[in-house]
């Protein structure tokens, strides 16, 4: 699949993961719509080093747990930089850590919905637009909390959990259409999202891991980049986790 001349949407862009996945597709020539919710000026800060580098972006405001706002979002990337061949799923969608006995069902419900909801209506909004290109790639980012499982993590497991469910479902029916539909699965990423986890936890866990370091947000773009490239594989979870869970 070639990224260059391809639009792309990339949901939770104006920091961390999403920021450096929508300049790697920026860098791959595909016009880049970075879609922010209360970060303003540092969506128009990634906007900025995009156009710096040659590349087309724009910014649109968005609460990616919300259909309407994810329709006119659709829309309006449609308008300004042509019809949607690539979705990034990426806006992080909070949640306490709690364990289960003192876990609130209305942040557990919470969670499920914004996760699944961002899925569903980010799907149901750019899938027509793929279709109008006669093909598209869409690629969930879940986590490896998905199957491995950490203390206070509960409903982020079941979220991205349902997640890869959702990736294998849209997988089967649109895969005939000529849309692919993949999940990347990040471990530990240094990113706003980690950096109150103790400096002792993020060495042991590099420590741990096969290629002993933490990953970088760069890392996932990479592989993002990657699994968009591969264009016969469909349905899949690619781990970025320097190796963590092998054993
Ligand atoms: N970091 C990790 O260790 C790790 C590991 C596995 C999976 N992940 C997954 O990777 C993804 C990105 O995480 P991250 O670490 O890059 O997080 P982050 O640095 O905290 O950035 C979160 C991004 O999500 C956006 N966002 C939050 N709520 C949103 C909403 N309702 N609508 C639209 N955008 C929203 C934020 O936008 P604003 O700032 O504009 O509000 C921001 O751009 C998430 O899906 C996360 O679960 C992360």
């Amino acid at each position: 699949m070639t990224l260059t001349g391809n639009v792309a949407l990339v949901t939770g862009a104006s920091r961390g993961i999403g920021a450096a996945v929508a300049k790697a597709l920026a860098a791959q020539g595909a016009a880049v719509a970075v879609n922010y919710f209360g970060s303003e000026a540092a969506a128009r800060g990634v906007v900025a080093e995009i156009q710096a580098a040659g590349g087309r972006a724009l910014a649109v405001k968005a609460d990616a747990r919300d259909q309407v706002q994810v329709e006119a979002l659709a829309a309006t990337v449609k308008a300004e930089l042509g019809p949607i061949g690539i979705l990034v799923l990426n806006a992080s969608i909070g949640f306490p850590m709690a364990g289960i006995l003192e876990y609130p069902w209305e942040a557990f419900q919470a969670k499920l919905l914004g996760e699944l909801g961002a899925a569903f209506h980010g799907c149901r909004a750019v899938a027509p637009q793929m279709l109008e290109r006669k093909g598209g790639s869409i690629v969930a980012i879940t986590s490896g909390l998905a199957r491995n499982p950490g203390w206070g993590f509960c409903a982020h497991s079941a979220a991205k959990a349902g997640l890869e469910g959702f990736v294998r479902a849209l997988a089967f029916e649109l895969g005939p259409m000529g849309i692919r539909v993949n999940a990347v699965a990040p471990g530990l990423t240094l990113t706003d999202a980690t950096a109150n986890i103790p400096e002792k936890h993020k060495q042991a866990a590099a420590a741990q891991a096969p290629l002993r370091r933490n990953g970088q947000a760069e890392d996932v773009a990479e592989a993002v980049v990657g699994i968009l490239q591969a264009g016969f594989v469909t349905g899949a979870t690619l781990p970025v986790n320097g190796g963590s869970h092998v054993f």
